[in-house]
């Protein structure tokens, strides 16, 4: 690579993010990094500690990163700045940083729908824009894929105006992220744009008290539940607003049946019944890995209520693949589709397959068995906790058997009574964790293959 032009490049990029230039060790460790040079080089070769190159690296792939609006890192910058060089784009950098020193957001994929940047992630305030109110949301640095899942949720809360929606989908499958990259095509349509998460299981009070503090004094807020219920509706009312809570499914209890709040909370789900009983021109996304019970008597005419369940990326992980830079890709497909399309997981995977593997995905699927990473599997064990002894006993029968069952087999081959065992294949199914094939009128249950690899390994200790 041309080391003039990836300074040129990356010096338009950085001015365009900070307006700064880039600096000396900005510069050496670019054209280091490029050169295949380790820290500890470049730190040797400058006379600066090691720790010191490391951090001027990171911050400079971070700025990168958000000017590019794609993860960059020490492995993968090369190959980005290949792309950005045969997009010939650099031309156009240089033009709109020279027009505009102090523009803050560009977007050098422009005209590439799926790898835009998050463009609304400064969220300053604007006096005509919607105030928007992220909290601790994600940065998002790439997004692919999921156009027609973005349109579904952009009627719900465009036309359709729905007060509640819920966005179901297992760990890693990007819940959070489509909310993020929906929020800033939508946001323009509100008044006020809130996101929260409630992945530290805060009291409904605490909740209400937090969201209401976009919109009034502390000393204003009033201290009963229920008037802080009418307050918020109020301002649902007066104002059109779009309230994201995410992680939801922290509410919920371990150990007992999907959906079934943890004591102290069980006001959570008349708070989201109000919400979508009451009239007001506001719209809720509840984002969780399980069901709410609740939903099944709300989601029928006349409430504006709707479940939206995220599956696989699809090709866009294609994306995700080619950033961590494997080959074989007549192999991709396979890997995609044992890991469910899922993208943490895959990102996870191809981390390993690029560190054992030099990349190589065809030598990682030699294996008779599917390998899972250490963090897919702790992510696992974690959800297979909270389980019921019978929605264990019924996962570990099932990652058992090399066909898939019917009811009827699941109930004669586990040890618990019938009764017990429909509701936990309910439970289960609320939690998005049995996959099912209609044959005829009988449908099978089975594990998804990273289930069943892991509950395998699991009962074998
Ligand atoms: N559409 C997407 N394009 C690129 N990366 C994605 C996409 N969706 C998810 N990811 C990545 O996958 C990981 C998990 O996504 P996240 O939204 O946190 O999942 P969830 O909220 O469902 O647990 C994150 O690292 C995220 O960057
Ligand atoms: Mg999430």
């Amino acid at each position: 690579m041309d080391i003039e032009e990836v300074l040129r490049i990356a010096d338009g990029l950085v001015f365009a993010k900070t307006g700064k230039h880039l600096e000396h060790l900005q510069k050496t460790v670019l054209t280091g990094t490029i050169s295949g040079k380790t820290y500890p080089e470049i730190a040797q070769e400058e006379g600066f500690s090691e720790s010191h190159v490391k951090n001027v690296g990171h911050e400079l792939w971070q700025i990168l990163s958000l000017a590019l609006g794609k993860k960059v890192t020490k492995s993968n910058l090369k190959a980005i700045f290949k792309t950005v060089r045969s997009n010939n784009l650099n031309a156009s950098i240089s033009v709109v940083c020279n027009n505009n020193p102090t523009l803050k957001n560009i977007n050098i994929f422009a005209g590439q729908e799926e790898r835009s940047p998050a463009t609304t992630q400064n969220y300053e305030p604007n006096p005509n824009q919607p105030q928007i109110d992220l909290g601790d949301a994600p940065e998002i640095f790439s997004f692919y894929g999921r156009k027609d899942e973005i349109a579904t949720l952009k009627g719900w809360f465009g036309e359709e105006r729905c007060r509640l929606v819920e966005l179901l989908g297992m760990s890693g499958i990007g819940k959070t992220t489509i909310a993020i990259r929906l929020i800033e095509q939508i946001q323009s349509h509100f008044d006020y744009v809130i996101y929260r998460s409630l992945c530290f299981s805060p009291t409904l009070e605490t909740t209400l008290t937090n969201l209401l503090q976009n919109f009034c004094q502390p000393a204003e807020i009033p201290p009963l539940l229920e008037t802080q219920i009418s307050q918020l509706l109020n301002h649902l009312r007066s104002d059109r607003c779009l309230i994201i809570l995410d992680d939801v499914q922290m509410l919920f209890r371990s150990g007992e049946l999907a959906g079934e709040y943890r004591p102290g909370f069980e006001n959570y789900p008349l708070f989201f019944t109000r919400i979508a009983e009451t009239h007001h021109q506001s719209s809720f996304l509840l984002i969780s890995r399980e069901k709410f019970r609740e939903f099944s008597q709300l989601e029928k005419p006349p409430y504006p209520v709707r479940s939206f369940v995220l599956g696989s990326l699809g090709a866009g992980i294609k994306e995700i693949l080619m950033e961590h830079e494997l080959s074989d890709e007549d192999n991709w497909g396979t890997l995609i589709n044992a890991y469910q399309g899922n993208p943490l997981w895959l990102d996870l995977t191809a981390t390993m397959i690029k560190e054992l593997c030099e990349g190589k995905v065809g030598e990682f699927l030699q294996y008779e068995t599917l390998i899972l990473c250490e963090s897919v599997r702790s992510q696992l064990e974690q959800q297979f906790q909270r389980l019921t002894p019978a929605e264990q006993a019924i996962m570990i029968q099932l990652a058992q058997e090399d066909a898939p069952l019917t009811l009827h087999q699941i109930i004669k081959k586990c040890q618990f009574n019938p009764a017990e065992l429909l509701n936990a294949m309910q439970s289960l199914g609320r939690r998005l964790m049995l996959e099912t094939n209609d044959v005829g009128n009988i449908t099978y249950f089975q594990l998804n293959p990273v289930w069943k690899q892991y509950v395998k390994e699991r009962s074998q200790g």
